[in-house]
């Protein structure tokens, strides 16, 4: 199975799904990590790792569904069976949203459907939860909704800031991600009723 990756910046979740699919053998090959911006770090560990590369920079397009339909033809040039959106820090339309439906993944590092949006790491020291995590759900027009593949919780601790919780989330993101993508390329995941099924939930 070929999946692309979308990110914007760092790039750690990226990362560490490459790290996986190559130390697990994943029956896929991540056939492309494309960026929005030309300075995204991530690009760099992507190249390293003869991984090609493109850019589809937003900022040159005028609007964006102009934008939408071309970063739609750039992964499409790399036929995906998944794209998986990792830290890509843009808005869809529900053109492109709809076009790979049922293979856009996305993982936010909230406990969905808490804090959706920008800043939730803070959204949740401020709501002053005792429990935050990280969702892995698959992409529907509506920003951070969609049905939920997997989520991991941390606890909030007393001091916490957003760079120590945001810390104690990255961590455990890297370990979902990798493992709802494994899910997606065994062919484990359906849809069901707006819900996620995984196959043999013993074997995870
Ligand atoms: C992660 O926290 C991810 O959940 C969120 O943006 C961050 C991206 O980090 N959507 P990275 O670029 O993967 O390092």
């Amino acid at each position: 199975k070929n999946i692309v990756i979308l990110i914007s910046g760092r790039g750690s979740n990226m990362e560490a799904v490459v790290r996986a699919a190559q130390s697990e053998a994943w029956p896929a090959r991540i056939a492309a990590v494309i960026s929005n911006k030309a300075d995204a770090k991530g690009l760099e560990f992507a190249q390293a790792h003869g991984i090609p590369t493109a850019v589809v920079a937003n900022k040159d397009f005028p609007t964006r569904d102009q934008f939408d339909a071309k970063l739609q033809e750039v992964i499409d040039g790399f036929a995906p069976d998944l794209v998986v959106l990792a830290g890509f820090m843009r808005i869809l339309t529900a053109p492109f949203v709809e076009h790979y439906e049922g293979r856009l993944l996305n993982i936010h590092p909230s406990l969905l459907p808490l804090f959706p949006g920008l800043d939730t790491h803070q959204q949740a020291i401020n709501a002053r939860v005792a429990e935050h995590g990280a969702t892995v759900h698959f992409v529907t027009a509506e920003l951070d909704h969609g049905p939920v593949v997997v989520q991991v919780k941390v606890p909030v601790l007393p001091g916490d800031t957003e760079d120590t919780l945001s810390a104690r989330v990255l961590v455990e993101e890297h370990k979902l991600y990798p493992l709802a993508i494994r899910l997606f390329v065994e062919d484990r995941l359906s849809i069901v009723g707006g819900g996620v099924r995984i196959a043999d939930t013993a074997n995870i």
